[in-house]
């Protein structure tokens, strides 16, 4: 294949000029892996952007969307509906615990994040309760790069250009990541669970009466692979509760499988009133979120005048048939081949396996969750980001694919990986970050 030219498009969260000069383009996918377009295999150790769950071109999910591409390409979902959208909706609501019965569709996890932050202001002034405004997230949180989830957000390269206070009313619980004392502790550690109570500081400082909701991610994903210390969720949600503020588990990365439950919540044990969702929703195949809400905040929604809107939200394409198609066909496979509980049985081998990278000199710290890993690097002096960038490099140009942001190279393999390539893909990364 002869390389297209690579001048128009401008490239998201990319260095474009370091790119194009450098390019690294893939051409297909089956499976576990990628091939370039100069014909090598590649193994996948992210599962594409964390969303590829079930593998690669799955025969079944591209069926279901070239068969609901011929039968309904496309229907709107305001004011009127088509069957799948609402089979999925029911479907999903099955899958999901507890009362997180309603279900919002939406394009992307920064709509989903958006569209969740607008639910819990929303279900406060629907309650009576319109001062309820106020959001929190955490530092070192990513939502996505809406407003919304950009302000809840705790990155400071995403915020820092785009005006420092985005949208008002935002506050941040710090952080759980802590070397010093957490370093190489494989799954949860055992200290920082007090960081939840950060949040009695803000309710200090706020007032309950102005807080709407708590935004996190259960694992955060795009900052490093963060792993909650034991007993922090618990914390919040006893918090929250407290305090009568809504806790949104962001679950963009750990929803659909990825610590060997469908979702997070499942996995600790402890209930969040919305989750957000995309990514595995349709394994990566058509751009698909969700929210999802408990049953008491849909049915606060549903009074006064039946003829009356009671959420003016909502995406041209919510629920959008093709979309549908390809979740309820991916659902299909997480449920046909037990992916789930597949990740489950693996995680203490994947554990196991990326633990066994202790030792090389470069890494400060290992972290894994389920089918999760963070392998964070000693920066070069003065080029932070530069080393883990050179492992992406290499390791692309030797056949693995791997994520890595800032020092922290990140691991995320679709759930129907195989030992041998965990194997494979740990023995790689040893070799190239000893020449590191
Ligand atoms: C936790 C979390 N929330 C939201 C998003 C944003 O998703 P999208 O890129 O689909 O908008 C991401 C993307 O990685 C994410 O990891």
């Amino acid at each position: 294949m002869t390389l297209p030219s690579l001048d128009a498009f401008w490239m998201p969260f990319t260095a474009n000029r370091q790119f194009k000069a450098h390019p690294r383009l893939l051409a297909s996918a089956q499976g576990m892996y990628y091939q370039s377009l100069d014909g090598r295999q590649i193994l996948d150790g992210t599962a594409g952007l964390w969303c590829v769950n079930a593998g690669h071109c799955r025969e079944s999910i591209t069926q279901a969307i070239q068969k609901q591409a011929a039968t309904l390409d496309y229907a709107p979902t305001f004011q009127m509906g088509h069957p799948i959208a609402f089979e999925l909706a029911d479907r999903l609501a099955k899958l999901l615990p507890g009362d997180l019965n309603a279900v919002f569709f939406t394009n992307s996890g920064a709509e989903s994040v958006d569209t969740a932050l607008k639910i819990a202001i929303a279900y406060h002034r629907a309650r009576g309760d319109a001062s309820r405004t106020r959001l929190i997230g955490r530092e070192r949180g990513y939502h996505g790069v809406g407003f919304g989830g950009m302000s809840v957000g705790g990155i400071g390269s995403n915020r820092k250009v785009f005006a420092s206070n985005l949208i008002p009313g935002v506050d941040h619980l710090p952080h759980t990541h802590n070397l010093a004392q957490n370093a190489f502790t494989p799954g949860q550690p055992e200290w920082g669970d007090h960081l939840a109570d950060e949040l009695e500081r803000l309710v200090a400082l706020h007032d309950s009466s102005t807080i709407a909701a708590v935004i996190v991610e259960p694992v955060a994903g795009s900052t490093g692979v963060l792993i909650p210390p034991k007993g922090y969720l618990e914390r919040l949600r006893a918090l929250c509760d407290r305090h009568g503020i809504l806790l949104i588990f962001d679950e963009v990365i750990t929803g659909f499988g990825r610590l060997g439950t469908a979702f997070a919540a499942d996995y600790f044990g402890v209930m969040p009133d919305l989750i957000t969702a995309a990514k595995g929703l349709t394994n990566g195949t058509i751009p698909m979120g969700a929210v999802f809400a408990r049953q008491y905040i849909y049915d606060a929604f549903m009074q006064g005048p039946e003829t009356a809107i009671e959420l003016f939200h909502g995406y041209t394409y919510s629920g959008h048939p093709l979309a549908c198609a390809a979740a309820q066909a991916t659902l299909e496979i997480y449920e046909q081949e037990g992916l789930f509980d597949r990740a489950k049985a693996l995680a203490p081998y994947w554990q196991e396996a990326v633990h066994s990278l202790q030792g090389i000199p470069s890494i400060i710290d290992i972290r894994n969750l389920g089918l999760m890993a963070g392998i964070e690097l000693e920066p070069y002096p003065n080029q932070p980001g530069q080393r883990a960038y050179q492992a992406l490099v290499n390791c692309f140009e030797t056949g693995l694919l791997i994520r890595v942001t800032g020092d922290i190279i990140a691991l995320s393999p679709p759930l129907i990986v195989e030992k041998s390539q965990i194997d494979q893909m740990v023995d790689h990364l040893r070799n190239i970050l000893k020449t590191l």
